[in-house]
């Protein structure tokens, strides 16, 4: 039987979600994907014509079949969340069903479940101000949209996926070291999501028989990322101080994620899974 896999965070074909979905796919996973309603039209306007044909092609030639696309708000659980300006903005009103446990219970109605679950989205609205300048709205908003959505997608995803499956997040080494410029609580947030994946790992394991890992990547120049502005830094950064001294692909984290998510990895949890060139092990730049 085929894997089902859902990756959260996919709306374009330039982040790890993209990359962790090709990984899956080649290795046999059925693919469903969960997008941001405000970034879905443009998403699947662009799916449709053909717009990420090239990066769609899997090693052995054929292209990635994403099975379905799911909107997804992963700052809101339940309807009752959804403040009334949210409700009604235009971006939002033509899609429905996207707070996480809807989407939990659309993926139960069509596909019964899943075997993999992975979170790639993070938002921070004031990342770009330093911790010390950051407010209480922009730290809490970075918290609920980077680490909590990920509780919320584990506790109403965990109830359908079968035992033996398995879960992973991304996070940043911002969590445990200082690297100025990823502000606004980000720093925070990764560091809660690193927690979350060890406390996680045990209740959900003991629980559900899955396991929780996450990937600690190195920089990419994604969407998300070039907003924060110093992508570019810090892959100079990278390429000059790491014990591996290329530019790290988004495949190369796709793979780990594809590593994780098999039975390869199954005595691996509650772990942080380093996929960054070695950068982490430096004590110091060179
Ligand atoms: P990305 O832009 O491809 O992915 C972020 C996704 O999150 C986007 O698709 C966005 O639409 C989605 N999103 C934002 N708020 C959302 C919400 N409320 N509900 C649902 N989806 C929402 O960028 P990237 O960089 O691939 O990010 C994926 C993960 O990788 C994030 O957790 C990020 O922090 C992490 N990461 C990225 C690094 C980098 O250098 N790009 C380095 C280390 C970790």
């Amino acid at each position: 039987r085929g894997k089902k896999a859902f990756i959260a965070g996919v709306a374009d074909d330039n982040g790890y979600g993209w990359a962790i979905a090709k990984s899956l796919a080649a290795a046999g996973a059925e693919i469903l994907v969960g997008t941001w309603v405000p970034a879905l039209n443009i998403f699947e306007t662009s799916l449709r014509r053909g717009k990420f044909d090239e990066s769609r092609v899997l090693p052995d030639g054929s292209l990635m079949e994403i099975t379905k696309v799911y909107p997804l708000d992963a700052v809101y659980d339940t309807p009752e969340d959804v403040p009334e300006d949210v409700k009604t903005n235009k971006r939002y009103a033509g899609s429905s069903k996207w707070t996480v446990k809807e989407v939990a219970e659309s993926v139960k109605e069509d596909f019964g479940s899943i075997d993999i679950l992975v979170h790639s989205l993070a938002n921070g609205p004031e990342v770009s101000k330093p911790l010390l300048e950051t407010s209480r709205y922009g730290y809490l908003a970075a918290i609920s949209a980077s680490s909590y959505s990920y509780v919320s997608l584990l506790q109403h995803f965990a109830p359908i996926m079968n035992p033996g499956g398995a879960t992973i997040s991304l996070t940043y080494i911002a969590s445990e070291r200082i690297i100025p410029g990823y502000g606004g609580g980000m720093s925070s947030a990764k560091a809660a999501l690193e927690s979350d994946t060890q406390v996680l790992a045990f209740e959900a394991g003991r629980k559900h028989g899955i396991r929780v890992n996450t990937i600690s990547a190195g920089p990419l120049r994604s969407r998300a990322a070039k907003a924060i502005g110093f992508i570019d830094m810090m892959i100079d950064y990278s390429s000059e101080n790491a014990p591996l001294q290329k530019e790290l692909s988004a495949e190369e984290v796709g793979n780990a994620a594809a590593f994780l998510a098999s039975p390869l990895a199954s005595a691996i949890t509650g772990t942080v899974l380093y996929v960054d060139n070695g950068l982490n092990a430096m004590g110091v730049g060179v």
